[in-house]
This record gives structure tokens, C-alpha cells and sequence, in this order.
């Protein structure tokens, strides 16, 4: 089957094609992103107002390419597929209304994709893993530990109760004056310092709980940077190799946690963790996330970066697991600004 994936719900507008042959095999057939960060740099974070503007503006033509790279008219695929939240809303609107109107007149199924699902299984379609298996999900809206356990079955073991890690990196590099996004530039930034200079706080990490937590974290950060102002340029790498390897600490301690856990839980499953969304292209926290696993003998899965941010390959591809399962919505489906990934949260109104 082949489907068309929407994904709206933040500040990329896109749309793909994929396949998905009997067997549970993907390919990807076409892939297209316009990121809208050049709309929204002049204000330094996403502007909802003007983000659902910009999808407007370029979802058609989007989906035009799609199809055209991909050379399957809209009318041969077999379901279409949008994310319905969670999200800003009215990008997620824009996304999920195109959809249902695509839906009404091909006469195609329609599945309303929940973004977290569709990171969650990402890794299915990049390496072909089996259920269960450990996400790890740290983008600039998320950071969680989700166990998957099937199309439609998650547990969530662990989130932020404040920032998430990709709103902690954007928020640090900010305060500096760097960039945006601003996870890369602190990337960048850290690689020129030294991370021993200073001694950021690693909230929760004696805690025996997979929660995190990087507000106060931040706090530390602007503190110190405000004791030492005005900053040379090594004064902000420091800062910033100093937080990178704060945060380094923090994720691969909730790692270790969350993978003991799993195999206590899931003991006839061999450990595998997942790292989805665009912190995943951190490689500090990558190598530390490689060299637990490793000790851990678990696998560590991440797909290939373009994959782990937003993307419409993504939203196609959950789309696709659950036609396969016969699992399609209504054109009644509302969008949804809030949508936990949890089974218990994800029963009403989604047909599992
Ligand atoms: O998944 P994503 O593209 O968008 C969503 O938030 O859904 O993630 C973007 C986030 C931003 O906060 C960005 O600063 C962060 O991922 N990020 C990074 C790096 N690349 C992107 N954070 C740390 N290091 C990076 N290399
Ligand atoms: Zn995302």
C-alpha cells in the first residue's frame, strides 16, 4: 500500500510518499520538507499565527512535489495520512482539513496520525525492529520514554515536568545570543569549550524516576552567565560545552534507568532503545547514549537525522501500520493541540 503523509504541526510543512508491502517492509518514495525557519527567525521562536499562514501558503504545492517525486498520482494511493496533534493548532488544521478533503475526493481512507506515534515508529520503517522497544523522544516540544508495545500501544514511562531538552538548548542559546535553532549552535559552541569550567546542577538524577526535569538547569545557565557578563566568545563556548555535558549526563543517567527497566519488565525481549526527534542529532549526547548502550548490551537504533525531525515520511508511515491493521478515522476526527501517547490516554475516538 502507499499512502501520502501530512505533517503540519509545528514549523515544517511536509509531505511524502511511502510504501509498506505485505511483509511490514517500508520504502520511502518521495520526501519533501520546507522548513519556516527563516519566517520565524526575526522573532526568535515559532509565531502559531504565522506558521499556519506559511502552511497555507505552500501545503499544495507541497503535495504536488510529493506526488511528482514519488510518480504515483494522488488518485493510486491508498490512504491519506495527516497528523491530528498534538501540536499547534492551527497548523495542525490546516494539515489535517487538507487531508480530509483530499480523503473525500479520491474516495480514500483517512487516518489522523498522532505525531508523537508517528516519531515513535519511525525506527519500524529505518531498521525494521520488532515490538517492544524503548523510545526515547527529545525534540524541541518533547522529552520522553515511551515503551512501545505495538501500532497503537504505548506506555509512557517518563516526561519533562517543565522544558523540553530541545526547548532547554534553544532557550541556553538565547540567552547568549546565538542562533536559532539554537540546539546546533550550542552544538557548535561546546565543541570550542570546556565543559569542566562550570558545575551545572543535573536535577532528578538521584531520583529512582524516568522523568525529567531542565528549567532550573536553565536558571544556572543564566546566572552564571550573568555573574561573568559581559562574555568572550570563550566565556559562551564554556557555557556551553559546561550545559551540553549537564544534559549529556542527565539523558544517558534516564537512559541507563529506563533500559534496566526494560529488561526487568520485558525480560523476554532483547533491549533495544530508540532516540527520535531533532536532539537526536546531538552527538555528544549521542556518543554518550552509544557508549551506555554498549555497556548495556542494548541497541541503540537512531534513524537517519532527517528522519528523527519533523517530516511527512513519518506521518505516512504510522498512517500505513494502522490501515494495515484495518484502523482508519472518521472525517468527523477533530484536531487535537494536546494528545498524550499513552494508551490509556489514546482510547476514545481512535479505534484501539
Ligand atoms: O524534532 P524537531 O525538529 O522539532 C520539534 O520540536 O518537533 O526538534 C527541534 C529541536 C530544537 O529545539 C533544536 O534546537 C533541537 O531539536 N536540536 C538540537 C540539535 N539539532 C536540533 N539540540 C541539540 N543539539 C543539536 N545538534
Ligand atoms: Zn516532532
Amino acid at each position: 500500500m502507499r499512502l501520502l503523509g501530512i505533517e503540519t504541526s509545528c514549523d515544517e510543512t511536509a509531505a511524502a510518499i511511502v510504501e509498506r508491502d505485505d511483509a511490514g517492509r517500508g520504502a520511502i518514495l518521495s520526501n519533501v520538507v520546507r522548513s519556516q525557519l527563516a519566517e520565524h527567525a526575526p522573532y526568535g521562536g515559532v509565531v502559531p499565527e504565522l506558521a499556519a499562514r506559511a502552511h497555507v501558503s505552500h501545503l499544495d504545492h507541497i503535495i504536488a512535489r510529493a506526488s511528482a517525486e514519488a510518480g504515483v498520482p494522488l488518485g493510486q494511493l491508498d490512504g491519506i495520512a495527516a497528523t491530528a496533534g498534538p501540536g499547534l493548532i492551527g497548523g495542525v488544521l490546516v494539515g489535517l482539513t487538507t487531508a480530509k478533503a483530499l480523503a473525500a475526493a479520491l474516495d480514500k481512507p483517512l487516518i489522523a496520525v498522532n505525531h508523537l506515534e508517528a516519531h515513535a515508529l519511525t525506527a519500524r520503517l529505518t531498521d525494521g525492529l520488532a515490538f517492544p522497544y524503548l523510545l526515547l523522544l527529545v525534540s524541541g516540544g518533547h522529552s520522553q520514554f515511551v515503551l512501545v508495545r505495538g501500532v497503537g500501544d504505548y506506555l509512557r514511562w517518563g516526561s519533562t515536568i517543565d522544558d523540553a531538552l530541545g526547548e532547554a538548548f534553544d532557550k541556553v542559546a538565547k540567552l547568549l545570543g546565538l542562533g536559532v535553532p539554537g540546539g546546533p549552535e550550542v552544538e557548535r559552541q561546546a565543541r570550542l569549550g570546556d565543559p569542566r569550567r562550570f558545575k551545572f546542577p543535573r536535577p532528578l538524577l538521584k531520583e529512582d524516576r524516568l522523568d525529567f526535569s531542565f528549567s532550573g538547569l536553565k536558571t544556572a545557565v543564566r546566572l552564571a552567565a550573568e555573574e561573568i557578563a559581559p562574555l568572550t566568545p570563550q566565556d559562551v563556548a564554556d557555557i556551553c560545552a559546561s550545559f551540553q555535558l549537564a544534559v549529556t549526563d542527565i539523558v544517558v543517567s534516564r537512559a541507563r534507568a529506563a533500559l534496566a527497566r526494560f529488561r526487568a519488565e520485558v525480560p523476554e525481549a532483547p533491549p533495544v532503545l530508540v532516540v527520535a526527534g531533532g536532539v537526536a542529532a546531538n552527538q555528544a549526547i549521542g556518543a554518550g547514549l552509544r557508549a551506555a548502550a554498549l555497556d548495556m548490551e542494548a541497541r541503540l537504533v537512531v534513524p537517519p537525522i532527517p528522519l528523527c525531525t519533523d517530516n511527512g515520511v513519518m506521518v505516512a508511515w504510522a498512517g500505513a501500520e494502522r490501515l494495515a491493521l484495518g484502523d482508519t478515522d472518521g472525517f468527523d476526527i477533530a484536531a487535537k493541540a494536546r494528545w498524550p501517547l499513552d494508551s490509556a490516554d489514546m482510547g476514545l475516538g481512535h479505534g484501539h
